[in-house]
């Protein structure tokens, strides 16, 4: 172990296309510890919700539609698959129809409470990386590495349009700004668990960062908080 025995609780949050997941999960590969991307079990029920085609606005349908859904993460050769009622989901909940919905569901208070449930029995044992838009403020308040990601909306359309582009997806960075727009302002302005900057947070700005120089801050981040902990035990 690179990094002593201590494990730690790693929370990345930002908004969307800002690079959090390809950060996390650099991150977790470079400290053997496990990353759990948590916006793909928003994207699973937005999956589920659209299949079933249900009403989110009508709580009886959601009900019984949470109890229908089993979400389920494996992870393969370091990489999280997502499993939706034991089918792997792992590309439809990529596509841009999920795009479409998955703030609207997100902002529901029934789905967040079964997500953050599950989400916290995955760091009991410590040692993960997980990346969403709550996880330093309602999920892991407690983490010992709380990363706030931000980018210029330009270079997050660049990126998004790239994602896209290399698994075949076409859309227009007309199109992609416009989702990015309405998803910030949805994922920040909801009342249950808004999107927000915990106190105790380092801001990155990856805009003009390059991957490795990302994963290089928040890796030295991570050891000085392992090797100050190590000291307090
Ligand atoms: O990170 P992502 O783009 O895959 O997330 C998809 C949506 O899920 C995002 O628009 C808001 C929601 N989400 C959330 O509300 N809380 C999280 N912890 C993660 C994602």
């Amino acid at each position: 172990m690179p990094t002593g025995h201590r494990k730690i609780i790693i929370a990345i949050d930002g908004y969307s296309a800002c690079g959090k997941s390809t950060l996390a999960r650099a991150l977790a590969k470079r400290l053997h510890y496990l990353h759990v991307d948590s916006g793909a079990m928003y994207r699973a029920v937005s999956l589920y919700v659209i299949q079933h085609q249900i009403d989110i606005h009508d709580t009886d349908a959601m009900a019984e539609a949470l109890s229908g859904i089993s979400i389920h993460l494996s992870f393969e050769n370091d990489a999280q698959v997502t499993w939706l009622n034991h089918e792997n989901v792992e590309e439809a909940i990529r596509e841009p129809r999920i795009n479409q919905v998955v703030s609207d569901v997100s902002t529901l208070s029934a789905v967040r409470k079964e997500m953050v449930a599950q989400q916290r029995r995955m760091g009991t044992d410590k040692g993960i990386v997980m990346d969403g838009r709550d996880i330093g403020t309602v999920v892991f308040p407690q983490a010992d590495l709380k990363l706030f990601l931000v980018s210029e909306l330009a270079i997050r359309v660049e990126r998004r349009w790239l994602e896209l582009q290399k698994k075949g997806i076409i859309s227009t960075k007309d199109e992609i700004r416009k989702n990015l727009l309405l998803r910030d302002e949805i994922d920040s302005s909801r009342d249950d668990s808004p999107l927000r900057k915990a106190e105790d947070a380092t801001e990155i700005d990856t805009s003009y960062l390059t991957p490795e120089e990302q994963l290089q801050i928040a890796y030295d981040l991570a050891r000085s908080t392992i090797s100050q902990k190590e000291l307090m035990d």
